[in-house]
């Protein structure tokens, strides 16, 4: 332990100067002006794995942006297989005008570093690229074996990484997953996620009359797309914060009594997170916490709208079109496939027949749940408590990293998710940002998880 902490610490400039030459590519997935960017940072992390002294360093074109694998397997078969995943593909920086400094060009400020993707998740991948160059360097081997795939369509749906794992199982089998793209429940406050939710993503097309109208001349006559969206809407979830879809709880997981107490005892004050996010009240699901309804409970949300005169000024439109973007975030067992079918039917039942409506899914996810008790996550606790100085806690995450489920399904393997960023690194917002402190300790943690995992025997 003390080497990595000495080793760490004398290297760590060098490893933030490399992590924001990395911060510094716009490898944005969703758009194609961005892919040959999305290519390079690719070639940025085969690189580093080449100058570890990793082998069988690969990129492996896909359809879509490539995955870069590397592996260590000398440590003998005697030894757990730990595979890390992680993602260096990042999501559009806009709103450009919302950021402080330049989204591509990394800037420190009180110990954060600011940059797209600081945190999500090219901050949090690299860790363990720098854990694994740090024992190389201190011992010239691992004391575990050691494969990487690290993909760039995260935060696109990952459309090529499941046909990947299924066509590579022998060279991604392994005993574990390592993940490190969640966050710590508090600042100074490690914690493993051993719950991540489900999504389902919908998008709703309603068309009226078949062009758009006059509001005077025919104003009040033919349903408005608009009006009517609304009026759907509005009967997704009532008042008390439940989902009104049919069957939409009916393979929700409960809570456990011993779960519901876990939660009381998670570091939350209601009265700051109101402050921070400058809202009167919170309001969620009756007769459950804050903290349960962002992690431990299925919502709905209507992530984006449209319809009618969105400009300057006045314009007396009834509009042809409306249309909204939904999604829900969906805990054990419920289905994403399922949860999308019983949307759809939900939808056509209560829209009226005088407007047209069309429901389309987009890529869902599977809800994931690891054993506490799985000698990973002991291996991962007593890393964190070395490297942290306090035992980490346990908790369940309202994100969603659907490749959890589809590495235990295909796999038959647990992901430990070793979070180092903290809910207010704005991922996926402007000002995105990531702790330097735990960037350090995260490789710290890392590294220690490694060395404790090859010291267990026969677990
Ligand atoms: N790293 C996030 C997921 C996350 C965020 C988990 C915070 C826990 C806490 C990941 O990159 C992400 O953004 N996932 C998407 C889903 C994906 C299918 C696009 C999400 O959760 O919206
Ligand atoms: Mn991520
Ligand atoms: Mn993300």
């Amino acid at each position: 332990m003390k080497h990595i902490e000495e080793f760490v610490d004398k290297k760590i400039e060098t490893f933030t100067e490399e992590l924001f030459n990395l911060l510094r590519i716009p490898s944005v997935s969703t758009d194609k002006v961005h892919k040959g960017d999305v290519k390079s940072a690719a070639q940025f992390l085969k690189n580093q794995f080449d100058e570890i002294g990793l082998e069988n360093v690969t990129i492996y074109e896909t359809e879509g942006h490539p995955i870069v694998y590397a592996d260590y397997l000398k440590a003998g078969d005697d030894k757990p297989t730990v595979l890390v995943y992680g993602h260096y593909d990042v999501q559009p920086p806009d709103p450009l005008e919302l950021w402080d400094s330049e989204p591509f060009d990394p800037t420190v400020k009180d110990g954060f570093v600011y940059a797209r993707g600081a945190s999500d998740d090219k901050g949090q991948a690299y860790i363990h690229v720098k854990s694994v160059q740090t024992l190389m360097e201190i011992h010239g081997e691992l004391p575990v074996n050691v494969k990487f795939i690290l993909e760039g369509e995260e935060e696109i749906g990952s459309p090529n990484l499941v046909p990947f794992i299924n066509e590579h199982k022998d060279l991604l089998k392994c005993d574990m997953v390592l993940i490190s793209d969640t966050s710590m429940i508090a600042k100074d406050t490690p914690s493993i996620t051993y719950g991540l939710r489900g999504l389902a993503y919908m998008e709703v097309h309603i068309t009226g009359p078949n062009r758009d109208l006059h509001s005077g001349t025919y104003g009040g006559s033919v349903a408005n797309p608009v009006n009517e969206l609304a009026n759907i809407i509005s009967k997704l979830v009532n008042e008390s914060g439940e989902i009104q879809i049919d069957g939409f709880y009916d393979d929700v997981r409960s809570l456990t009594p011993e779960e519901r107490e876990g939660y009381t005892k998670l570091p939350f004050d209601v009265e700051e997170y109101k402050e921070d996010l400058d809202v009167a009240d919170v309001k969620g699901e009756v007769g459950y916490s804050t903290k349960e309804r962002t992690s431990g409970r299925p919502t709905l949300d209507v992530n984006g709208i449209w319809g009618g005169y969105q400009g300057e000024g006045a314009k007396t439109v009834l509009p042809s079109k409306a249309g909204a973007k939904i999604s829900m975030r969906l805990v054990p067992d419920q289905d994403p496939d399922t949860i999308s079918e019983l949307f759809k039917k939900y939808i056509y039942k209560i829209a009226p027949d005088t407007i047209k409506v069309k429901v389309e899914a987009h890529h869902g996810g599977h809800p994931a749940i690891v054993d506490p008790d799985f000698y990973g996550m002991k291996a991962a606790a007593k890393a964190y408590a070395d490297v942290y100085d306090k035992e980490p806690l346990f908790t369940r995450e309202g994100g969603s990293i659907p490749i959890v489920a589809d590495f235990q399904k295909i796999l038959g393997v647990n992901s430990i998710l070793m979070g180092f960023g903290l809910n207010s690194d704005n991922i996926h917002s402007p000002n995105e940002r990531f702790s330097l402190h735990d960037f350090q300790r995260g490789i710290k943690t890392s590294a220690r998880f490694f060395e404790v995992l090859g010291e267990m025997k026969g677990e």
